[in-house]
């Protein structure tokens, strides 16, 4: 029989958070992430990839979670590497594979200076691994090229400088895809200098699908490839870390002592491979909608700053006398709100294509006023102000 004292503090600690709405509050959410562009990691678990995951086995990861386990293995194998460790996320991956492959500071990092461990990861690679990132601007405005490698990569011994210990790319970046040969071509002249590669793969997933190249041939010139699962491919949770036995233990060491050591990710693993068997195979046809909205964007007269090479635009809005404020401000304002970033869209699993006709329908109308109200379009600058304009401009959607 419960103390009065016991049964007090039990009922203080109980909670029970499902809302007196909360199927419809889901099925509202569901709506609003069709309609969503600012990110494919807002993509949500289907009750089908809920139901497969409590399926999943039930150990303890620290231990080696069987379900876990298959994952780890099954994405080492089609990637061709050895062995895989199951990830928290992209930015814990992406940082644990630096931090294993980085040894002994001073040294430094290449990478693209839009990359996401450069960008948008804190600088995590000075924190954690001592590291400093060298963010270089591609020589063609696309992706880097051995020669812009070449150029950069500090192999001095001279002890003003810090070598460069490894070259991370990524693929996609922004979207756009990373021409293979090219990808050989900076790992041979990297391997020859007995330097590491590491692929921020987040979304390598779209490569694959739209070049039609096997993601072993994707990965075979990295020594480490972080895949993500919580983006394009619409698990809820998780990365996978893949490389050569050796690295992964090492890298499964530093994700205990970074506090990443998880117990019963089963059903996490288990929404991964939900993922991987019945996503994969959507994202040609998000291929096919992205391009449905850039044609739509062109003809209505946007600048298209970075194509739709996979699931992102980038766009200027400037030739049609609209700002992004304009578009996002609208489209909120729509019986059936769309949620806009800014210079960026993203289309995702779960994009409705009535969405992506409601956003080019505002774009239009806005475009239509302005014309109307005496706006001309200014001739097409010859000056080359600025060749990234592709920057991600961030119009954060207002709160809601
Ligand atoms: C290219 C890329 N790499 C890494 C990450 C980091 O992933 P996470 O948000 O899971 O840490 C992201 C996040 O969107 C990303 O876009």
């Amino acid at each position: 029989m419960a103390s009065n004292a016991f049964s007090g503090i039990a009922e203080q600690v109980k909670l029970d958070l499902l809302s007196a709405t909360h199927l419809q509050d889901n099925i509202n959410k569901r709506k609003e992430v069709s309609r969503t562009f600012i990110s494919d990691t807002i993509t949500v678990p289907t009750p089908e990839m809920y139901q497969y995951a409590t399926l999943a086995t039930l150990g303890d990861d620290v231990y080696f979670e069987p379900s876990t386990k298959a994952l780890e293995d099954h994405v080492a194998k089609i990637t061709g590497k050895e062995a895989g460790l199951f990830m928290p996320s992209g930015t814990a991956s992406n940082q644990i594979a630096l931090r294993t492959h980085l040894l002994q500071p001073p040294y430094s990092v290449i990478c693209d200076h839009r990359a996401h461990i450069h960008k948008y990861e804190a600088s995590g690679a000075a924190f954690h691994s001592g590291a400093a990132v060298l963010p270089l601007i591609p020589s063609n405005a696309h992706h880097l090229t051995v020669k812009d490698v070449k150029d950069n990569m500090i192999l001095s011994s001279d002890v003003h400088f810090a070598p460069t210990e490894v070259v991370a790319l990524e693929n996609t970046l922004n979207g756009t895809i990373f021409p293979q040969e090219e990808i050989v071509k900076i790992s041979e002249y990297v391997h020859s200098q007995g330097k590491k590669m590491h692929l921020d793969g987040a979304r390598i997933w779209h490569v694959a699908a739209e070049t039609e190249t096997s993601l072993k041939e994707l990965c075979d010139p990295f020594d480490s490839v972080s895949l993500c699962f919580s983006k394009g491919l619409g698990a809820p949770v998780g990365s996978c870390l893949v490389g050569t036995t050796a690295f992964i233990a090492k890298a499964r060491a530093f994700r205990k002592l970074f506090g990443g050591g998880m117990r019963q990710t089963g059903v996490f693993a288990a929404c991964a491979a939900y993922a991987l068997t019945h996503n994969f195979p959507l994202l040609p046809s998000v291929h096919a909608l992205a391009k449905k909205l850039e044609a739509g964007l062109e003809e209505i007269g946007v600048d298209i700053t970075s194509r739709a090479e996979t699931c992102m635009i980038f766009y200027d809005p400037t030739p049609i006398g609209v700002t992004y404020e304009e578009i996002g401000d609208r489209a909120s304002q729509l019986p059936e709100p769309l949620v806009l970033g800014g210079s960026r869209v993203v289309v995702h699993i779960q994009t409705s294509e009535s969405a992506v006709d409601a956003f080019l329908s505002v774009v239009r109308e806005l475009a239509e006023e302005k014309k109307r109200a005496g706006f001309v379009r200014p001739e097409p600058s010859t000056a080359n102000g600025n060749i990234y304009k592709d920057v991600y401009v961030r119009r954060l959607p207002k709160s809601t």
